[in-house]
């Protein structure tokens, strides 16, 4: 039984989609979450900045007692953590849950994987694919208007569909049946891009996979609170906490009250 928080970053706001997910599987674990909205995006930057951005990341929440790491950030787990070494408490990202899952759950093993520039250039959601299931075949595409789109509140519109048809046609035609989210935005465009892969595609958010594994691991490794209060969750953010309400409103679902504190890094 461990009653420290999780410690949870993202580039910006986007991991609060991860957060949703930690709250609705541990409902009672406390939550520090780190949102590095001064420097958002990571997933068009250098590998060498995502690296050190991310080691800032991690460096703060090690300020705050916290018992494990989540990397929300599909291009921080990608690009960064492979370089990062033992900090003292583990570190888990969001790549290896969701491979996994596309690899239980693909039915012809062709995988679709989408993601920031980064996060695709990175190679990391296909080495990882392989590794589990060495005959899989995975095809991959960035998509980088996605942020933006989703961000600007154009996510359900005209604009979304036109977009991710042109992103997505080249995976649909290669037939894959099981695609990889792997960016904390794309779960907001759940409906835009299930309509043009089909219904014959599974979706599969790396969020909702990491913090289902989060939870095992946790449960295996005596690390859950033993505590039955609703967990407390605290926000810091690298830039001002005003675009917090309505931006964080959106990837967490407003329906609680939120305590966000800017921070230097
Ligand atoms: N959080 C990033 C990711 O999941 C998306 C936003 C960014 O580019 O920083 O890859």
């Amino acid at each position: 039984m461990d009653n420290r928080p999780i410690g949870v970053f993202d580039s910006g706001l986007g991991g609060l989609t991860t957060v949703k997910q930690l709250m609705s599987v541990m409902p009672n674990e406390d939550i520090v979450y780190f949102g590095d909205t001064g420097r958002v995006p990571y997933g068009n930057r250098s590998r060498e900045t995502i690296i050190r951005y991310t080691r800032d990341d991690i460096n703060f929440l090690l300020k705050h007692n916290i018992k494990m790491i989540i990397a929300a950030c599909g291009t921080a787990s990608s690009v960064a953590l492979p370089y990062i070494n033992d900090v003292g408490v583990r570190i888990i990202g969001v790549l290896e849950p969701a491979c996994q899952a596309a690899v239980n759950r693909t039915r012809n093993g062709k995988i679709g994987v989408i993601g920031t520039a980064g996060t695709i250039k990175s190679d990391k959601y296909a080495q990882i694919i392989s590794e589990i299931d060495p005959a899989a075949k995975v095809y991959s595409a960035a998509c980088p208007m996605f942020v933006p789109i989703v961000e600007n509140g154009y996510a359900n519109t005209e604009v979304a569909r036109i977009v991710a048809r042109d992103y997505l046609t080249g995976l649909k035609n290669e037939g894959v049946d099981t695609l990889i989210l792997g960016c904390t935005h794309y779960p907001l465009l759940e409906g835009v891009i299930s309509d043009i892969m089909g219904d014959g595609v599974e979706l599969i958010s790396s969020g909702r996979e990491a913090a289902e594994s989060a939870r095992k691991l946790m449960a295996d490794e005596g690390l859950l609170t033993g505590s039955a209060l609703e967990g407390r969750r605290q926000f810091f953010v690298s830039d001002s906490t005003e675009s917090f309400a309505q931006l964080g409103g959106l990837f967490l679902g407003s329906e609680i009250e939120l305590s966000v504190h800017q921070t230097m890094i």
